[in-house]
């Protein structure tokens, strides 16, 4: 059958191109986003924060080595691993949480994700697993940060020219850190099963390893926070304001989702109780698991495997209604444009780490037929999945001030980020040593950062969607490595489903 052409009177034509102009017009202020893109980007940041000796492949090539002699003065080896932020401090408890964060991201996401894709992301996992082990390869210690943040933080200097003082600072069965231990148990569980497929052995050493750390975590309990020593160089930076116990909990669930070993299963009903899981608190982040604790154990009540682990679905529950908008609970702070806002600067965090839950705890009830129940509205996974699409297309780009909030991605996007390696000039351009000081210009220039920090994303907004691109605003203008991780994870979900 041949196809007709339309027939179009001609008083109607002008009417049309009114429509299809309107059409277009709407197109490009809500143009759909490069899941695919920003996810390749999301993974590229990871190599600039590496510290340590860099690989013949590394990809952002305005890096060079550093930190060459970290561990030294403690007589260990604690080369490698990742700058947290925009500092050159290594922080181990950030570090370890945004590991199990970028292995959760593959845990749930990597199957989605294009093979060369998924091989950058293993290798930004495998450079946190790799530091981690190296931290707890002495018995009765494990190392949780190199870095004196005082000193660096009076100074502007790239990494590769750092010369302040790299404390090592080192926890032990007298002076405990259960915080730093569970989640570097919860990092090496997490991230063996990552690549259970990809390197079996590897695999094996890590969840090995995982086990260690769960028992020092356990076995010698105490906050890190509360040893002097280590207290000076932690706080207020990476205090734990919140307590071990949630990473008990925590590193006790990723062994038992890893190794299915039901001894960790005890563990968390027995002592789940005694150690705040039934608190119900409405947190996720590097300091506070629980939210995260509540969705990754409601996967086996959902599986209809333990029923004793009810109480951790009602928590997740309870946790997704404030951010349904059709529920009756309470509700999580919103931006005027939309964007989750919790006060406290970084707040982008807290965005990747509930765009992530919402995806992952939507996937769990897709696969068991189940919803959340709100009290007065039951609630899909599609729901939840609309709710994190709408947070992840405000960080690309939907927002009131018409910003990428990932650097690199789109047309717009910020210029100068809170960042030393990507504020002054790299080695290759000036290879000459810029002291301490002497990077105080190219902290206080107007000028954008030379090096492009690709997918580095930063705090973000204000709660009034504001963003200024200055900066001195760290608040704001620093990236981190645990906004980036959980982030990993989301844009792989939409890469793979963008509608
Ligand atoms: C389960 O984990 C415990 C604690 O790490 C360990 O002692 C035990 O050997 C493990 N059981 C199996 C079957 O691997």
């Amino acid at each position: 059958m041949a196809a007709v052409p339309p027939r179009v009177s001609r008083p109607l034509l002008p009417l049309l191109l009114l429509l299809l102009l309107l059409a277009a017009a709407g197109l490009s202020t809500c143009a759909p986003h490069d899941y695919l893109d920003a996810l390749s980007k999301s993974i590229l940041f990871f190599e600039g924060q590496r510290s340590g000796v860099l690989p013949p492949d590394q990809r952002l090539t305005w890096r060079g080595h550093s930190g060459l002699s970290d561990g030294y003065e403690a007589g260990v080896d604690l080369v490698g691993g990742y700058y947290d932020a925009g500092d050159n401090v290594k922080f181990g408890f950030p570090m370890a949480f945004t590991t199990t964060m970028l292995a959760w991201s593959l845990v749930e996401f990597g199957a989605m994700m294009p093979p060369a894709e998924l091989r950058n992301a293993l290798a930004a996992v495998r450079w946190g697993t790799a530091y981690l082990l190296k931290t707890i390869a002495h018995p009765n210690k494990v190392f949780v940060q190199v870095g004196d943040p005082l000193k660096d933080h009076n100074c502007w200097e790239r990494p590769e020219d750092m010369d302040t003082t790299r404390t090592v600072y080192v926890v032990t069965p007298e002076n405990p850190g259960s915080e730093v231990a569970g989640e570097t148990a919860a990092a090496l569980a997490a991230a063996s099963m990552a690549f259970r497929q990809a390197d079996p052995a590897y695999a094996e050493l890590l969840l090995d390893n995982a086990a260690r750390a769960f028992e020092f975590a356990d076995t010698y309990k105490g906050a890190y926070s509360d040893n002097p020593g280590v207290k000076a160089g932690v706080c207020p930076f990476y205090c734990n304001f919140d307590g071990y116990q949630d990473e008990l909990l925590w590193g006790a669930a990723w062994l038992r989702r890893a190794s299915s070993n039901d001894s960790f299963l005890s563990y968390i009903q027995n002592n789940g109780k005694t150690l705040g899981a039934e608190d119900n608190i409405n947190e996720f982040g590097w300091d506070n698991k629980h939210a995260g604790l509540n969705v990754l154990v409601s996967k086996e009540f959902l599986e209809g495997q333990v029923m004793s682990l009810e109480s951790y679905k009602e928590s997740a529950d309870s946790f997704m209604c404030t951010l349904i908008p059709e529920s009756s609970s309470s509700h999580i702070q919103y931006t005027p444009g939309g964007l989750i806002y919790k006060p406290g600067g970084s707040n982008m965090q807290h965005v990747t780490t509930i765009a992530f839950l919402l995806l992952t705890y939507a996937d769990y009830l897709a696969r068991t037929s189940q919803t959340v129940n709100c009290g007065n509205v039951a609630v899909g996974p599609a729901s939840l999945r609309r709710q994190a699409k709408q947070q992840v297309d405000y960080l690309l780009g939907d927002n009131p001030m018409r910003i990428s909030y990932m650097v690199g991605y789109g047309d717009r996007y910020p210029q100068r980020i809170h960042h030393r390696g990507s504020s002054l000039p790299s080695k290759r351009d000036h290879p000459e040593f810029i002291a301490c000081k002497e990077g105080s210009p190219y902290f206080n220039t107007g000028r954008p950062n030379p090096n492009v920090l690709v997918g580095a994303v930063v705090g973000g907004p204000g709660e009034d969607d504001a963003y200024g691109d200055d900066r001195a605003d760290f608040r704001k203008s620093e990236p981190t490595t645990y906004i980036n991780a959980p982030l990993v994870g989301v844009l792989a979900y939409f890469a793979a489903n963008p509608s």
